[in-house]
């Protein structure tokens, strides 16, 4: 499937027929995850994955009683990563480990450090979002590019899922994808006309 066919036949799945995805195709998914883009490859994001029907159940609850939360397979919990500056740690040791010149790490650490003096643990959470957003949407892709369908979703309370998932401080639960193979029909493709957006 060209990324156009990708495109137009990802739907957002409201209801999946509960078949398990088998782990091989999962590990392919989450290893394309880990390829997602961030600001100044933070990689700002931590994901819960939830397969446990019981807590599934329990997390159905806390998501509006949506349907995708019990039927589907694997539910990919995306969380913000609010601690920018422990990571800004992390990818430069990455990259001194792969010989970076070191006039190009001390550039690095330089914007890093205007970057990362804007946010502190509570403001970081906007900004780690906005890049959890990018892992979830690759996720979607890559995910029906392995003949997986999901559901970007929202309608859930951040609140209840740190409880209910023991989260710790710091990671927020920001957006979930559920993965499965569906058990409805995808509505008709709305959208704006292209003058309505590009100008
Ligand atoms: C940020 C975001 C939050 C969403 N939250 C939900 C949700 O809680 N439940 C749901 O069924 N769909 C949710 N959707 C799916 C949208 O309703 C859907 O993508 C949109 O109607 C377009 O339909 P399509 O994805 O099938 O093309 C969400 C989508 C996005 C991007």
């Amino acid at each position: 499937m060209d990324f156009k066919e990708l495109l137009m036949s990802r739907y957002a799945t409201k209801k999946f027929d509960g078949t398990k995805i088998d782990d091989g195709k999962i590990e392919d998914l989450f290893e394309m995850i880990r390829f997602a883009p961030s600001a100044l490859n933070l990689q700002p994001w931590k994901v819960k994955v939830v397969t446990d029907q019981d807590t599934k159940k329990k997390l159905s609850t806390a998501s509006m009683e949506q349907a995708q939360i019990k039927s589907c397979s694997h539910l990919l919990v995306f969380c913000a990563d609010t601690d920018l500056s422990g990571n800004a740690d992390k990818i430069t040791n990455l990259m001194k480990k792969v010989d970076v010149p070191d006039e190009k790490l001390k550039q690095v650490q330089e914007v890093m450090k205007i970057f990362l003096s804007n946010y502190d643990s509570e403001t970081g959470i906007y900004e780690a979002q906005c890049n959890v957003f990018i892992a979830a949407i690759t996720a979607i892709y890559a995910a029906k590019s392995l003949g997986i369908d999901s559901c970007p979703m929202q309608g859930f309370s951040a609140e209840a899922y740190s409880e209910i998932l023991e989260i710790p401080s710091g990671i927020v639960p920001t957006i979930l994808v559920p993965l499965g193979y569906p058990a409805d029909k995808p509505m008709p493709k709305l959208r704006f006309p292209k003058e309505d957006i590009f100008f």
